[in-house]
């Protein structure tokens, strides 16, 4: 059986560090796209080279030629500016929009079956200009936001319980910014909800640092994270590849669901080889409802400048 061929563009850290996990996962053969010379083709190499210790057999192609990608089944687009110190995602907006109309032309002349997942910033912004440009069925574009950030969220309470990230499940929804809407009513330790092991203070606590957990990185290290949205990604690859029909937090498109009106924003969704398969609709209380609005506001605001300059 032929094996899946994925796409990564942009060989920066968040997307070498995908491709290294997709390699380890043992996902499929991997094409390392980016416009430097050298760039990707020293990163897939070096990748490459790693696979007889780690023991994975997967064709790695480092590139700059798009034809390279010819017929891949999943692209994930991570080329684009990453946020600096005192850059709040949404000033990436101008620049990454022209990056990210460039991919999805190319990946629709290239890749045209393909599913896509948008990985740079403002990132419920960059999907939805994905979306337009690729033309795409809704169902085979989205995001990855949600994955990291409830992966946050789950490291935070795991480290505070002394438990198994294993079994901590959470959903988090609205846009990738500050006012993400993590939902600590659909946490669990276990099946246990975390209002049964934690206050309300020391919650409150962690969705906040949840909330500002892209900030935190980048205050520490000057530049975006990329071990944890690199996971993410290739956790919704996984799941579309292998058809796990997995429930990830993630950016989708969604018409009447929660109101939305054809935005993409962050919904619990059911992944599999068909893309976004299902959204799965939550009966949220009047806050979480609320801030859900506020935060799909935010990402409409996004979209009408987005549409401004496609
Ligand atoms: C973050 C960036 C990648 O949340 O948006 O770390």
């Amino acid at each position: 059986m032929a094996r899946n061929k994925i796409t990564i563009v942009g060989a920066g850290n968040v997307g070498a560090t995908t491709a290294h996990i997709a390699a380890t996962g043992r996902l499929g053969d991997i094409v390392l796209i980016d416009i430097v010379d050298g760039l990707a083709e020293g990163k897939a190499l070096d990748i490459a080279e790693a696979a007889p210790v780690q023991l994975y057999d997967c064709n790695l192609v480092g590139t700059c030629d798009w034809e390279e990608t010819r017929g891949s089944d999943i692209v994930i687009i991570t080329s684009g500016l990453p946020r600096k110190p005192g850059m709040s995602r949404d000033d990436l907006l101008a620049k990454n929009t022209q990056i990210v109309k460039d991919v999805s032309e190319r990946t629709a002349q290239y890749s045209p079956e393909s599913i896509v997942i948008v990985v740079c910033n403002p990132l419920d912004a960059m999907v939805h200009a994905a979306a337009k440009v690729t033309g795409f069925a809704k169902n085979r574009v989205m995001g990855m936001a949600g994955a990291l950030d409830s992966a946050r969220f789950c490291c935070f309470l795991a480290t505070e319980l002394g438990v198994s990230v294993e079994q901590i499940k959470c959903v988090l929804m609205g846009g990738h910014g500050d006012d993400m809407v993590p939902l600590p009513r659909f946490t669990s330790v276990s099946g246990i909800p975390i209002a049964e092991l934690l206050d309300e203070a020391k919650i409150a606590e962690l969705l906040e640092r949840t909330r500002k957990g892209g900030i935190e990185i980048v205050n520490l290290l000057g530049y975006s994270a990329y071990y944890a949205p690199a996971a993410g990604a290739a956790k919704m690859t996984e799941a579309i590849l292998r058809d796990s029909k997995t429930v990830v937090s993630c950016c989708a498109y969604c018409g009447s669901e929660y109101g939305a009106g054809g935005y993409f924003v962050g919904v619990p969704a059911v992944l599999g080889s068909n893309g976004v398969e299902r959204i799965i609709k939550l009966d949220l209380n009047d806050t979480e409802h609320a801030q859900f609005r506020e935060s799909l506001d935010h990402v409409k605001g996004l979209a009408a400048k987005v549409d401004e300059l496609l």
